[in-house]
């Protein structure tokens, strides 16, 4: 379950340009499981309006005829008591001020008055106006007392000028809110390394051998692991994917340099989820390889076993209380998979079958049976990766308790 389902998440929306942004941001919580109701002020409904937003959380939207309407006496107060969570996106310099000043002058305003859950803010505004020591002041405040203030980013800004201002993006903010929601989660206080991606291990500068991982499975447990409040470090092999929001990024190319990146953390838990190679060059090339010169014979040799480095090692081993593997095999997958659980010494192993076409590498689905120290065994049915990833980080809380 996603750690947004059945969260009841309030969106307020100001004036500014990038409330055509916030739809976005509405329709991606509303997916995520969200229930969402917008609240727009006067001047948000005159850049977006209330369909729009009806018809991506499937709920009608709040504006401030709702706050002399029939329903009145009861809405923001019932708001402020039901929301795990109120989002302004985009948030103005002048609500930023009326919040930091206790001013309830709309219905947005009057509902986070009344609201005692975390704050949200995302920031929109003209570059001077950012800067301008008001709006710093205000957002000071509003920091001392635990609102959470994403951006504003530097870039282009309606005013055709140059600056601070520009609202972040919905999937930033998205990640946020996830951080928010989960921090106080099974594995809030803990430390988690996840590694992710296929090494590539140079032949010459050029050249690289690689394998298919795309790296999803293993940033889905980054994911999982935040939702649940831990501090992540995500080792990653080259992707074309987004770290997710708050993940302690570190990138490495070959498998040499994961072991180096693994072995300078210490944490609660380490899950190797990275495709790492099991052989590479043996003498990788100064110069580019010439096709004139022929076709060159390349000699392999081992790469260091990440895994069995770290648990073969007293010292190392109590960087990690909780190791966790992956076995990604075309044949004998749980054979295979029981000795690597073994040899590597792991509290639980996930074995996938990459012969399947809607399992392993790339795609976005996996199925994966998690065989235990202890000899239990768990089979999953076809999954989404981030399904896996939750129950991974599920048994590694576990486990850690
Ligand atoms: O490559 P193999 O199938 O042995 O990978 C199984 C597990 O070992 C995976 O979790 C992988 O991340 C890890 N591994 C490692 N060091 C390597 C190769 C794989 O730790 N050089």
């Amino acid at each position: 379950m996603s750690i947004l389902s059945n969260k009841h998440i309030l969106l307020g929306v100001t004036g500014s340009i990038a409330g055509y942004k916030a739809a976005d941001l509405a329709s991606k919580l509303a997916q995520a499981g969200a229930d969402v109701d917008v609240i727009l002020t006067n001047a948000g409904e005159k850049f977006v309006t209330p369909l729009t937003f009806q018809s991506v959380t499937g709920r009608r939207a709040y504006t401030d005829n709702d706050l002399w309407g029939n329903e009145a006496h009861v809405l923001h107060v019932s708001f402020g008591k039901t929301a795990d969570l109120l989002v302004i996106a985009p948030c103005t310099a002048d609500t930023i001020a009326k919040l930091a000043n206790g001013i309830a002058d709309n219905l947005l305003t009057v509902t986070a008055l009344a609201a005692t859950c975390p704050l949200v803010i995302a920031p929109a505004m003209d570059g001077g106006m950012f800067d301008h020591p008001a709006t710093q002041d205000n957002l000071a405040k509003l920091k001392e007392r635990g609102a959470i203030i994403v951006g504003p980013a530097e870039g282009h800004l309606a005013s055709g000028l140059t600056g601070t201002g520009r609202m972040v993006e919905p999937a930033e903010i998205l990640g946020h809110i996830r951080i928010v929601l989960g921090r106080k989660g099974k594995l809030a206080g803990k430390k988690v390394v996840v590694t992710a991606g296929g090494t590539q291990e140079a032949l010459d500068p050029v050249r690289v051998i690689t394998n298919h991982s795309s790296g999803k499975q293993g940033y889905a447990i980054a994911q999982a692991a935040l939702d649940s409040g831990a501090d992540v470090c995500l080792v990653t092999a080259p992707t074309a994917l987004t770290a997710p929001v708050g993940a302690r990024v570190v990138k490495v190319n070959s498998a040499e340099e994961m072991l180096k990146a693994v072995l300078a953390e210490s944490a609660d838990a380490l899950i190797m989820a990275a495709a790492a190679a099991d052989f590479r060059p043996k003498n990788a090339a100064k110069d580019k390889m010439k096709k004139r010169d022929g076709i060159p014979q390349i000699e392999l040799e081992a790469t260091p076993d990440i895994l069995k480095t770290v648990s073969g090692s007293p010292v190392d081993k109590k960087r990690f209380q909780v190791m966790v593997g992956f076995a990604a095999e075309s044949q004998n997958l749980l054979e295979n998979a029981a000795e690597k659980l073994k040899s590597k010494k792991l509290d639980f192993i996930v074995a996938n079958d990459i012969s399947a076409s809607d399992a392993g590498f790339a795609v976005e689905t996996n199925r994966v049976t998690i065989l235990f120290a202890n000899g239990e065994r768990e089979n999953l049915p076809l999954t989404s990766k981030m399904e896996v990833a939750e129950i991974i980080i599920e048994h590694t809380s576990r486990l850690l308790e």
